[in-house]
């Protein structure tokens, strides 16, 4: 059965400057020209429509706006095509709120993201519980486009906002016997019809190793197309994990726990065959059920669309191949 609740859940609270979404796409439209080399003529009256942007400019987009820079970190910016806002906030894995792709769109307006807070605790110095707000300002909002690449085969273009995780780990000091960093999310059966259900083990968890989680590229993630998340892509935080594939990067995050054990994880705890710890995008290991060597990339799917060849950790090797070094990445899939 469906909770059916008010309808304002889509709107929470973000910090005062904005940026609208019309600026946003300027600001996209903008990178584009920079690669085609004609980006000087345009420069002047963007950057003039930005400044307006950040006080009253009317917004375009449904939800509050969240002010970014652009990332430099490599890794962080890509040409391809982004996928449609429509895709991306339609077509989701949100099983609180039901397996079906368009479940939580459908039903997430009943999760209440303000006011919330993210616990930190465990084998840190500095343990603490964060407001949103204050987790929202602890660092300069990046927007970095990344490819997300799910398990099942289909992948995603977003450019998503936020800063590295390894900004928040820096300021809770964790201690040397801090291996692991597990992630907890919201596991609220009025708001969440499917928890309760016997499909995984709610809440849903998830862990990275500590070197995975510092990573520059693992992103702590508020918002998607220069806007708050919506619900069902998992506000008011999420992580983004650009080389694993998609589950590893749990919505609604309420507590962030350093452990020194490996946490048990919601997919691998349903189907440890199926589902490893590490859970690397690799064209070269399948799922014991299908290949992972292609990927239906959403909103090319035209009955002649060739799918996509996976890449090797999804198309950041270059960044993060290092921190499997010597590993069988077989065993450790
Ligand atoms: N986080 C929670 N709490 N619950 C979930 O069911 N699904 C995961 C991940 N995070 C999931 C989750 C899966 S399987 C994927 S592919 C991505 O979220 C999907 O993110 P998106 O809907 O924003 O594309």
């Amino acid at each position: 059965m469906l909770i059916q609740t008010r309808h304002d859940g889509f709107l929470h609270p973000v910090p005062s400057e904005i940026t609208s979404r019309h600026i946003y796409q300027d600001r996209r439209d903008l990178i584009k020209l920079m690669a085609s080399g004609t980006a000087g003529a345009v420069l002047a009256s963007w950057a003039s429509r930005s400044g307006l942007a950040q006080s009253d400019s009317p917004r375009a987009g449904k939800l509050a706006p969240l002010q970014s820079v652009r990332s430099s970190l490599p890794g962080a910016v890509t040409m391809e095509k982004l996928t449609a806002y429509k895709d991306a906030s339609s077509y989701n894995n949100y099983y609180e709120f039901g397996t079906d792709k368009s479940d939580p769109a459908q039903n997430a307006h009943s999760l209440r993201s303000s006011p919330w807070t993210v616990e930190v605790e465990g084998l840190i110095k500095k343990p603490a519980r964060y407001a949103l707000e204050d987790l929202l300002k602890l660092s300069v909002q990046e927007e970095r486009v990344y490819r997300l690449r799910c398990v099942e085969g289909w992948s995603m273009v977003i450019p998503w906002v936020g800063y590295s995780l390894s900004e928040l780990i820096r300021k809770v000091e964790p201690l040397g016997s801090a291996k692991y960093v597990e992630f907890v999310t919201l596991a609220d059966p009025k708001a969440m019809p499917f928890v309760g259900s016997r499909v995984l083990d709610w809440p849903y968890v998830e862990g990275l190793r500590m070197d995975e989680a510092m990573h520059p590229l693992t992103l702590l993630g508020f918002g998607m197309y220069g806007e708050v998340l919506p619900n069902q892509n998992g506000a008011p935080v999420r992580l983004v994990v650009p080389w694993k594939y998609g589950f590893k990067s749990s919505k609604s995050i309420v507590k962030i726990r350093f452990t020194e054990k490996q946490p048990g994880t919601a997919w691998n705890k349903a189907a440890a065959n199926e589902y490893g710890f590490f859970s690397n995008v690799n064209p070269g290991v399948d799922h014991p059920r299908w290949s992972q060597a292609t990927e239906r990339r959403i909103g090319e799917d035209g009955l002649l669309t060739r799918k996509r060849k996976t890449l090797m950790f999804n198309g950041y090797e270059a960044q993060v191949g290092q921190l499997y070094a010597g590993m069988d990445l077989k065993k450790n899939f």
